[in-house]
């Protein structure tokens, strides 16, 4: 398969319903709404919203039925990102190859288009018109998946612990941890509910929660070295911060070449547990390879 052509019409079909879903830029007040479409639309690959399609697909499911959900992890994924780069948090002026939010809006407005957005993303699947789309015991389970890997016991947690430990001695567990929350999380959680809401089985959805929580750490790990070897113009953000900013990572612990040697073994880890599902894979075996080598 081609993998480029894969994400691009994924990419697409997402675009297509962010586009549709969002509040328009000139629902009052505008410059809230401006600001929440600015960060979305500015440029990004769009890979926890694919991730949730491949494993919707790997249950037997058909990706256009859960795009709703993609908007979701788009929107709480785009959220902290805006959160992210703020002054107090990593004070950054380039994401997505364009002038980070709190540039352009001005720090208040970022807060609140990131509350909006997390709010929104966590909302969406709740509207009365998608939730028809689905059933409730499957509904029901994917929001709380959904809550608590944006919540204060992992993704906010791993970024309060990437704040917290700036400067500081750290340990491979510390490191492994603060990954596997402020990033697993949500990747774990596409994968999770991506085929949770197509129907998937206890086992099938175990297996690719699984894959998702190793495949989140070989995405952080991969952005760490991206930070330090990545070219700016292709990743749309500037390089060389972690160091500077003396972030907890692997390559600090433990150096880059083990750090390299870690992420193929965690991405060998990963792709293993997903054989048992058979044929349907094919897609989620295409982007696990490609977390861990992306260049952007
Ligand atoms: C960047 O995520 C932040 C991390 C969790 C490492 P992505 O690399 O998915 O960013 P976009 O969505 O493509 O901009
Ligand atoms: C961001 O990690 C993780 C989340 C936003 C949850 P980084 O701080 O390394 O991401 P970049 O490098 O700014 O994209
Ligand atoms: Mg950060
Ligand atoms: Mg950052
Ligand atoms: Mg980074």
């Amino acid at each position: 398969m081609n993998l480029e052509q894969y994400l691009a019409s994924r990419r697409e079909l997402v675009d297509k319903a962010l586009d549709d879903m969002l509040p328009g830029e000139d629902n009052e007040p505008a410059i809230l709404h401006k600001a929440m479409r600015y960060s979305i639309f500015a440029g990004g690959k769009r890979i926890r919203p694919a991730l949730a399609m491949a494993s919707a697909e790997a249950v037997g499911g058909k990706p256009a039925e859960i795009l709703p959900l993609a908007v979701a992890l788009e929107c709480i994924h785009t959220y902290s990102l805006v959160h992210d780069d703020l002054p107090a948090m990593d004070n950054d002026d380039l994401r997505r190859g364009k002038p980070t939010a709190h540039k352009v809006f001005g720090e208040a407005v970022a807060i609140l288009a990131g509350d909006a957005l997390l709010t929104f993303g966590l909302g969406v699947l709740s509207l009365p018109n998608v939730a028809r789309m689905y059933r409730l015991d499957r509904l029901v389970p994917v929001i709380h998946e959904l809550s608590v890997a944006a919540g204060s016991t992992r993704l906010i947690a791993g970024q309060v612990m990437d704040i917290v430990f700036e400067g500081k001695e750290v340990t491979p567990e510390i490191v492994g941890s603060i990954m596997a929350n402020k990033t697993g999380a949500l990747i774990r959680a596409s994968l999770v509910c991506g085929a949770m809401l197509a129907g998937g089985d206890s086992e099938e959805v175990g297996i690719l929660g699984r894959f998702g929580e190793l495949l989140g750490t070989v995405f952080q790990i991969r952005d760490d070295l991206l930070d330090i070897e990545g070219d700016p113009a292709k990743l749309g953000k500037a390089v060389g911060k972690d160091n500077t900013r003396g972030k907890a990572t692997f390559a600090r612990v433990v150096g880059t070449e083990k750090t390299i040697e870690m992420m193929q073994t965690l991405t060998t880890s990963a792709l293993e547990t997903i054989e048992p599902l058979g044929k349907r894979v094919e897609p989620l075996i295409a982007v696990g390879k490609y977390i861990g080598i992306r260049t952007s």
